[in-house]
Protein backbone atom coordinates (compact mmCIF):
# COMPACT_ATOMS: atom_id res chain seq x y z
CA UNK A 1 0.00 0.00 0.00
CA UNK A 2 2.69 2.72 0.83
CA UNK A 3 4.74 1.69 -2.78
CA UNK A 4 0.95 2.85 -4.38
CA UNK A 5 0.44 5.91 -2.46
CA UNK A 6 4.69 6.88 -2.83
CA UNK A 7 3.98 6.25 -6.63
CA UNK A 8 1.11 7.99 -6.97
CA UNK A 9 2.52 11.34 -5.07
CA UNK A 10 4.90 10.69 -7.68
CA UNK A 11 3.28 10.75 -10.58
CA UNK A 12 1.28 14.50 -9.51
CA UNK A 13 4.89 15.85 -8.56
CA UNK A 14 5.78 14.93 -12.31
CA UNK A 15 2.65 16.14 -14.12
CA UNK A 16 2.30 19.44 -11.63
CA UNK A 17 -0.80 18.84 -9.83
CA UNK A 18 0.88 17.86 -6.35
CA UNK A 19 -0.50 20.99 -5.15
CA UNK A 20 -3.64 21.15 -6.75
CA UNK A 21 -4.63 17.40 -6.00
CA UNK A 22 -3.76 17.89 -2.25
CA UNK A 23 -6.46 20.68 -2.16
CA UNK A 24 -9.07 18.82 -4.27
CA UNK A 25 -8.59 15.80 -1.89
CA UNK A 26 -8.79 17.68 1.06
CA UNK A 27 -11.64 19.00 0.68
CA UNK A 28 -13.03 15.34 -0.83
CA UNK A 29 -12.06 13.91 3.09
CA UNK A 30 -13.69 16.60 4.64
CA UNK A 31 -16.54 15.81 3.30
CA UNK A 32 -16.52 12.04 3.71
CA UNK A 33 -15.56 12.77 7.35
CA UNK A 34 -18.77 14.89 8.10
CA UNK A 35 -20.73 12.10 6.80
CA UNK A 36 -19.05 9.55 9.04
CA UNK A 37 -19.74 11.79 11.96
CA UNK A 38 -23.10 12.04 11.09
CA UNK A 39 -24.46 8.52 10.15
CA UNK A 40 -21.65 6.14 11.69
CA UNK A 41 -21.76 7.21 15.47
CA UNK A 42 -22.08 4.36 17.65
CA UNK A 43 -24.54 2.49 15.27
CA UNK A 44 -24.29 -0.71 13.84
CA UNK A 45 -22.26 -0.96 10.70
CA UNK A 46 -21.84 -3.42 8.24
CA UNK A 47 -18.76 -3.60 6.04
CA UNK A 48 -19.15 -5.36 2.60
CA UNK A 49 -16.10 -6.73 0.65
CA UNK A 50 -14.06 -5.50 4.57
CA UNK A 51 -11.07 -6.99 3.00
CA UNK A 52 -8.41 -7.48 6.25
CA UNK A 53 -11.11 -5.32 7.69
CA UNK A 54 -8.84 -2.18 8.44
CA UNK A 55 -11.92 -0.40 8.11
CA UNK A 56 -13.52 -1.55 11.21
CA UNK A 57 -11.06 -0.80 13.34
CA UNK A 58 -11.40 2.86 12.36
CA UNK A 59 -15.32 2.36 12.73
CA UNK A 60 -14.72 1.28 16.66
CA UNK A 61 -12.23 3.36 18.03
CA UNK A 62 -13.10 6.26 16.60
CA UNK A 63 -16.89 6.11 15.84
CA UNK A 64 -18.09 3.18 18.56
CA UNK A 65 -19.55 1.31 15.80
CA UNK A 66 -20.43 -2.16 16.83
CA UNK A 67 -18.93 -3.82 13.20
CA UNK A 68 -19.81 -6.50 11.31
CA UNK A 69 -17.24 -7.44 8.02
CA UNK A 70 -18.53 -9.88 4.91
CA UNK A 71 -16.38 -10.91 2.28
CA UNK A 72 -16.35 -13.10 -0.05
CA UNK A 73 -12.87 -14.40 0.41
CA UNK A 74 -12.11 -17.20 2.95
CA UNK A 75 -8.84 -15.91 2.64
CA UNK A 76 -9.35 -12.11 3.62
CA UNK A 77 -11.44 -13.05 6.42
CA UNK A 78 -8.98 -15.29 7.87
CA UNK A 79 -6.60 -12.16 7.89
CA UNK A 80 -9.13 -9.86 9.54
CA UNK A 81 -9.73 -11.99 12.24
CA UNK A 82 -6.19 -12.16 12.95
CA UNK A 83 -6.10 -8.41 12.88
CA UNK A 84 -8.81 -7.76 14.88
CA UNK A 85 -11.36 -10.55 16.70
CA UNK A 86 -13.36 -8.64 18.64
CA UNK A 87 -15.71 -7.78 15.87
CA UNK A 88 -18.09 -9.92 13.83
CA UNK A 89 -16.66 -11.87 10.45
CA UNK A 90 -18.62 -13.72 8.05
CA UNK A 91 -17.69 -15.23 4.61
CA UNK A 92 -20.24 -14.64 2.31
CA UNK A 93 -21.70 -12.52 -1.22
CA UNK A 94 -22.81 -9.41 -1.56
CA UNK A 95 -25.64 -10.26 -3.46
CA UNK A 96 -27.25 -12.11 -0.61
CA UNK A 97 -27.02 -11.43 2.59
CA UNK A 98 -27.38 -13.20 5.72
CA UNK A 99 -29.66 -10.71 7.48
CA UNK A 100 -33.05 -10.01 7.69
CA UNK A 101 -34.15 -6.86 6.61
CA UNK A 102 -33.08 -3.72 9.08
CA UNK A 103 -30.25 -6.19 10.37
CA UNK A 104 -27.56 -2.75 10.50
CA UNK A 105 -28.22 1.06 10.63
CA UNK A 106 -25.25 1.58 8.00
CA UNK A 107 -23.94 -0.70 5.20
CA UNK A 108 -20.56 0.45 3.56
CA UNK A 109 -18.67 -0.55 0.81
CA UNK A 110 -15.03 0.64 0.21
CA UNK A 111 -13.63 0.30 -3.35
CA UNK A 112 -15.73 -3.22 -3.91
CA UNK A 113 -18.04 -2.69 -6.72
CA UNK A 114 -16.04 -2.69 -9.41
CA UNK A 115 -14.94 -5.74 -8.28
CA UNK A 116 -18.48 -6.87 -8.97
CA UNK A 117 -19.68 -7.90 -12.37
CA UNK A 118 -21.96 -5.61 -14.12
CA UNK A 119 -25.55 -7.38 -13.74
CA UNK A 120 -25.05 -7.87 -10.16
CA UNK A 121 -24.23 -4.38 -8.92
CA UNK A 122 -28.21 -3.33 -9.01
CA UNK A 123 -28.89 -6.72 -7.59
CA UNK A 124 -26.32 -5.49 -4.57
CA UNK A 125 -27.86 -2.27 -4.27
CA UNK A 126 -31.28 -3.49 -3.81
CA UNK A 127 -29.88 -5.99 -1.47
CA UNK A 128 -28.06 -3.48 0.68
CA UNK A 129 -30.68 -0.88 0.90
CA UNK A 130 -32.99 -4.38 2.31
CA UNK A 131 -30.58 -4.87 4.86
CA UNK A 132 -29.45 -1.24 6.35
CA UNK A 133 -31.62 0.81 8.22
CA UNK A 134 -30.28 4.20 7.33
CA UNK A 135 -28.20 4.67 4.54
CA UNK A 136 -25.81 2.98 2.33
CA UNK A 137 -22.22 3.99 2.02
CA UNK A 138 -20.57 3.65 -1.55
CA UNK A 139 -17.14 4.75 -1.52
CA UNK A 140 -15.11 3.85 -4.92
CA UNK A 141 -12.89 5.08 -7.86
CA UNK A 142 -14.19 7.48 -10.59
CA UNK A 143 -12.51 7.11 -14.13
CA UNK A 144 -12.24 9.86 -16.71
CA UNK A 145 -14.33 10.57 -19.51
CA UNK A 146 -11.73 10.70 -21.95
CA UNK A 147 -8.24 11.32 -22.71
CA UNK A 148 -4.88 10.82 -21.03
CA UNK A 149 -6.04 11.01 -17.59
CA UNK A 150 -8.39 8.16 -18.36
CA UNK A 151 -5.25 6.15 -19.90
CA UNK A 152 -3.41 6.35 -16.94
CA UNK A 153 -6.03 6.28 -14.09
CA UNK A 154 -7.12 2.87 -16.09
CA UNK A 155 -3.46 1.87 -16.57
CA UNK A 156 -3.15 2.26 -12.89
CA UNK A 157 -6.07 0.77 -11.30
CA UNK A 158 -5.79 -2.37 -13.96
CA UNK A 159 -2.22 -2.95 -12.32
CA UNK A 160 -2.72 -2.33 -8.97
CA UNK A 161 -6.04 -3.50 -8.30
CA UNK A 162 -7.54 -5.47 -11.09
CA UNK A 163 -11.02 -4.69 -10.74
CA UNK A 164 -13.68 -5.43 -13.83
CA UNK A 165 -15.02 -1.62 -14.31
CA UNK A 166 -14.22 1.73 -13.13
CA UNK A 167 -17.28 4.27 -14.11
CA UNK A 168 -17.12 7.72 -15.01
CA UNK A 169 -18.49 10.43 -13.36
CA UNK A 170 -21.73 9.99 -15.53
CA UNK A 171 -21.87 6.60 -15.71
CA UNK A 172 -21.80 6.71 -11.74
CA UNK A 173 -24.68 9.24 -11.82
CA UNK A 174 -26.61 6.99 -14.50
CA UNK A 175 -26.10 3.62 -12.08
CA UNK A 176 -27.77 6.11 -9.15
CA UNK A 177 -29.96 8.10 -10.23
CA UNK A 178 -33.42 7.08 -8.99
CA UNK A 179 -31.62 6.68 -5.75
CA UNK A 180 -32.52 9.13 -2.88
CA UNK A 181 -29.29 10.77 -2.83
CA UNK A 182 -28.23 12.07 0.67
CA UNK A 183 -24.81 13.45 -0.31
CA UNK A 184 -22.04 13.03 -2.89
CA UNK A 185 -18.53 14.31 -3.35
CA UNK A 186 -15.71 13.39 -6.08
CA UNK A 187 -12.59 14.00 -5.08
CA UNK A 188 -8.59 13.20 -5.84
CA UNK A 189 -6.71 14.32 -8.90
CA UNK A 190 -5.61 11.34 -11.44
CA UNK A 191 -6.99 8.41 -9.36
CA UNK A 192 -10.41 9.88 -8.63
CA UNK A 193 -12.68 8.59 -5.76
CA UNK A 194 -16.47 9.30 -4.87
CA UNK A 195 -18.49 8.96 -2.02
CA UNK A 196 -21.98 8.33 -2.01
CA UNK A 197 -24.81 8.40 0.55
CA UNK A 198 -27.68 6.61 -0.41
CA UNK A 199 -30.87 6.48 2.07
CA UNK A 200 -31.79 3.28 2.91
CA UNK A 201 -35.85 2.64 1.71
CA UNK A 202 -38.15 2.66 4.66
CA UNK A 203 -40.46 0.33 2.13
CA UNK A 204 -39.01 -3.36 2.19
CA UNK A 205 -40.15 -5.66 0.28
CA UNK A 206 -42.14 -8.39 1.56
C1 LIG B 1 -10.27 -3.77 -3.30
S1 LIG B 1 -10.78 -4.81 -1.99
C2 LIG B 1 -11.36 -3.58 -0.83
C3 LIG B 1 -11.17 -4.02 0.59
C4 LIG B 1 -11.59 -2.98 1.63
N1 LIG B 1 -13.00 -2.67 1.54
C5 LIG B 1 -10.75 -1.74 1.50
O1 LIG B 1 -11.26 -0.69 1.09
O2 LIG B 1 -9.55 -1.81 1.79
C6 LIG B 1 -12.31 -5.55 -2.54
C7 LIG B 1 -12.85 -6.58 -1.59
O3 LIG B 1 -14.15 -6.97 -2.04
C8 LIG B 1 -14.27 -8.37 -1.85
N2 LIG B 1 -15.34 -8.86 -2.75
C9 LIG B 1 -15.30 -8.98 -4.09
N3 LIG B 1 -16.47 -9.46 -4.56
C10 LIG B 1 -17.28 -9.65 -3.48
C11 LIG B 1 -18.60 -10.12 -3.31
N4 LIG B 1 -19.35 -10.51 -4.35
N5 LIG B 1 -19.11 -10.19 -2.06
C12 LIG B 1 -18.38 -9.80 -1.00
N6 LIG B 1 -17.11 -9.35 -1.09
C13 LIG B 1 -16.56 -9.27 -2.32
C14 LIG B 1 -12.89 -8.91 -2.19
O4 LIG B 1 -12.67 -10.20 -1.66
C15 LIG B 1 -12.00 -7.85 -1.56
O5 LIG B 1 -11.67 -8.16 -0.22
Amino acid sequence: MTFIIKSKHFIYKLLGVYENWTEIANRYYGEREKMYQQFFKNKKVLDVGCGRGEFLNTLMEKYGCKCTGLDASRNMIYHAIQNNSVHDYIIGDSASLPFVDDAVDVIHFSHVFHHLPFDIQEKVLKESKRVAKDVVMINDSVNWENGLKRFLATIFWKVTDGGYIYRTETEWKKFLENEDMIDYSLGSYLMRQCFFVIKANTEKDT
